[in-house]
């Protein structure tokens, strides 16, 4: 049998949790305001996730509904992998628990931790195993409950973040759908800009760590935001260039939903319209690895998104990693 040469998107789901949590609710408990998270990051809600929504839930919800979409039984799927930095526990893997969970007893399954380029990454990987026959089809799921490593007293990181899932169906293809350049990267000396660093066998849990509050996130904004803008759009315009193609050719960018003035920091340098950015920060804020796949979502539901349109991915997250995808929309 000969490899398919392309691994077209063939279905997409996402879920967020139920509770939405405002920037005025978080101002009545913290020195902060609705005002001032606006203008800083373009946040307006996020979702939350309570006691009965952990990562396996959002992403098994996100896994069907894409499932459905493509019309395919779970049965058929070939690999699932699960994008997440917040695992249900710390082992075994989320994608075995999602694996049980929606019935794909053929499955190879296993997490990948690339922090908000999580998508991005998985989109890389598992196009490679379509394109390479190793698999025939691929359920890529980005769940994270990155509110989990949120310490709610810190105003610093608390108002940026929400809890969601998205995923899509990965299927062999002769046409020219799908992933057609991508490349991911990474900046290991930059680990301690956004990082936790309580809980690994680095640092495990004692007391006395978590009584000074090592198990929740901690960063450095003003970094990451300049290593955010340089990484998106370096790694954009390897994309584009790799399939062929120039920016005028892109119909849409789907970006990492962190924060808004980073999206126009990208379109600047890209020397692209804002209206070419699809952006949905306003009703999430950062979440993690699923931001882009529930953005890339919403931009299909909202009609952003036709059949043959070129649609670049871009995501930038702790780690540091970052990665670039160049699609060609189509089943
Ligand atoms: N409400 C009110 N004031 C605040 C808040 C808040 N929620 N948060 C910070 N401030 C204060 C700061 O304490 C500071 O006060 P000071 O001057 O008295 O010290 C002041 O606001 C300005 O802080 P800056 O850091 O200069 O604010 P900036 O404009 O850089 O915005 C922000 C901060 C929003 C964090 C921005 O730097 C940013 O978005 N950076 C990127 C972060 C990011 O995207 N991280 C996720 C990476 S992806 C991943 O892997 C999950």
């Amino acid at each position: 049998m000969s490899s398919p040469r392309y691994a077209a998107i063939a279905g997409w789901g996402m879920a967020v949790p139920r509770r939405v949590v405002t920037n005025d609710e978080l101002a009545q408990r913290l020195d902060t305001s609705d005002e001032w998270i606006r203008t800083r990051t373009g946040i307006a809600q996020r979702h939350v996730a309570g006691p009965d929504e952990f990562t396996s839930v959002l992403a098994a919800r996100a896994g069907r509904e894409a499932l459905e979409r493509a019309g395919m039984a779970p049965e058929a799927v070939d690999t699932v992998i699960v994008a997440t930095c917040t695992p249900d526990r710390p082992f075994p893997a989320t994608a075995c628990t999602v694996q049980a969970a929606l019935g794909m007893p053929r499955a190879g399954a296993f997490d990948l931790a690339a922090a908000c380029s999580g998508f991005v990454y998985g989109l890389s990987v598992g196009s490679a195993l379509v394109q390479s026959g190793m698999s025939r089809s691929v359920l890529l799921i980005a769940a994270d409950i990155f509110t989990h490593l949120i310490d709610w007293n810190d105003r610093n990181t608390c108002v940026l973040f929400g809890d969601g899932a998205g995923a899509v169906v990965l299927r062999a293809s002769e046409q020219p759908l799908g992933l057609l350049s991508s490349n991911i990267g990474a900046w290991g000396e930059g680990e301690t800009l956004m990082a936790v660093d309580a809980g690994g066998t680095l640092l495990p849990a004692t007391p006395a760590l978590l009584e000074e509050r090592r198990q929740y996130v901690y960063m450095n904004g003003r970094e990451i935001f300049k290593h955010a803008v340089r990484g998106m759009c370096e790694s954009s315009e390897r994309a584009v260039a790799d399939a062929g193609l120039t920016m005028d050719d892109v119909a849409l960018v789907v970006p990492h939903q962190a924060n808004v003035r980073i999206i126009e920091a990208v379109a600047k340098r890209l020397e692209l319209p804002m209206e070419r950015f699809f952006v949905n920060l306003d009703r999430y804020g950062n979440t993690s690895a699923a931001s882009v796949p529930i953005a890339l979502y919403e931009a299909v539901q909202q009609g952003r998104v036709h059949a043959g349109d070129h649609v670049l991915l871009t995501a930038f997250g702790g780690g540091l990693t970052w990665g670039s995808a160049l699609i060609r929309w189509g089943a």
